[in-house]
């Protein structure tokens, strides 16, 4: 029987795109799930294992910044849909070196818009683009980001994916390409390369290395399970209005040094070590360059329209995290060896 559909998932090798390929595969035998990844340092083909020889899975290497690797993947493979979460997702890279961020992110996507606008000439078709909360800028103490919050983008890494959310909209204003938006809050859970702050201090704590805290420890971020994740976009996707942007978050919002500690304290019982033991190793190194304070989502229009909440709390999704961690060292030690070294020593050595 011919696929009901063919969807493009970009950076499906990456963190949240491996767990979407995976929910993908699993859930819709009748879509062919194109993984159209370039394999950079974050993307990693051990996070799809379990799916690779499904029959509806395929993988194709290809870089969205190529216009000929992407007219060549629409026209190989039909494409009828895209869920694009193909970036360079790390802050702290793009304040050291912010012009892969506007290829990648910017270039990239506008490649794709573009291809998707060539192809689709009739029938059904959505380009669901993934996107940040990091668009709307810094909060102070109160007040939570809405679709309405006007964008104010502070790092390079979120000026670029605020530009990509633009030229997404732009596609539909100008030319009706059916889009769907969603800006999300910081992400947590298995395969997640340790240079973000959870795995990061998970493999820190674990190896008794220090535990390095940018500047007081008190900015706030709104961390979901990635799974929860990949279930709104799929909510999205399918049954949300074409046009649109849907913000989603945990409202679950940490301080990161309480959560820092929290992790401490939940891997010492784990790791049999005296309580107390591994907050020793805490830190505190110089801050971020313009380091957003506090980020938190009202997830309310997908929650009262598409009905989508988050299925765990953060302690279940935290320990379920830490034991994937614990229990999956040959996937650690291939992620950090070779240039994972030389990345941290640039990032931390003299901090
Ligand atoms: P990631 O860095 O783990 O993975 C990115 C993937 O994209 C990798 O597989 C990489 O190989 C691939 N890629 C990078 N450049 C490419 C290119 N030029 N062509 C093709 N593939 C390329 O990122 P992630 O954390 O999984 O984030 C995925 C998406 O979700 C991103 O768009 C990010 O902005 C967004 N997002 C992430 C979070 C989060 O907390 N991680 C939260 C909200 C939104
Ligand atoms: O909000 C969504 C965003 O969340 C995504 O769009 C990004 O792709 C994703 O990387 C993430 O961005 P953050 O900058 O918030 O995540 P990160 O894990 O890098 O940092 C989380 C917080 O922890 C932040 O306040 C910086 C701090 N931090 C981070 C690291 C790596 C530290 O204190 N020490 C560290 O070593």
């Amino acid at each position: 029987m011919p696929f009901s559909k063919r969807i493009l998932v970009t950076g499906g090798a990456g963190f949240i795109g491996s767990h979407l390929v995976r929910l993908f595969v699993n859930k819709y035998p009748n879509y062919q799930i194109i993984n159209f990844d370039k394999l950079t340092y974050a993307g990693n083909l051990e996070n799809l294992k379990d799916v690779d020889s499904a029959p509806n899975y395929v993988f194709v290497k290809g870089d969205i910044v190529s216009i000929n690797d992407v007219q060549e993947v629409f026209e190989n493979f039909a494409i009828s849909d895209v869920i694009h979460l193909a970036a360079e997702s790390h802050v702290d890279r793009s304040i050291e070196g912010p012009m892969d961020f506007v290829m990648t992110n910017v270039v990239g996507t506008v490649n794709l818009l573009q291809a998707a606008k060539e192809s689709w000439k009739e029938g059904e078709h959505v380009f669901h683009h993934v996107s940040t909360d990091e668009v709307y800028g810094s909060l102070g103490d109160e007040g939570f980001f809405t679709e309405e919050t006007p964008f104010d983008p502070r790092s390079p890494y979120s000026a670029s994916k605020a530009s990509s959310d633009h030229f997404v909209s732009a596609f539909f204003h100008t030319y009706g390409l059916p889009i769907k938006m969603s800006n999300c809050s910081n992400n947590y859970g298995s395969h997640h390369f340790p240079e973000k702050l959870i795995p990061l201090m998970i493999l820190n704590i674990q190896n008794n290395k220090p535990l390095p805290v940018y500047g007081k420890g008190e900015n706030i971020r709104d961390w979901l399970w990635v799974e929860d994740h990949v279930k709104a976009i799929d909510t999205i996707f399918h049954n949300g209005t074409v046009g649109e942007s849907y913000n989603v978050g945990g409202l679950n919002e940490w301080t990161n040094i309480d959560l820092v500690r929290f992790l401490c304290r939940m891997m010492d019982e784990k790791l049999n070590r005296e309580k107390g033991e591994s907050e020793k190793l805490i830190t505190y190194v110089s801050d971020r360059k313009g380091h957003d304070m506090r980020y938190a989502i009202d997830a309310s229009k997908l929650e009262n329209e598409l009905g989508w909440k988050p299925s765990i709390t953060f302690e279940e999704g935290l320990e379920k995290t830490v034991d994937w961690y614990l229990n999956n060292q040959e996937w650690i030690e291939k992620v950090t060896s070779g240039d994972y070294q030389s990345y941290y020593k640039e990032m931390y050595a003299n901090r």
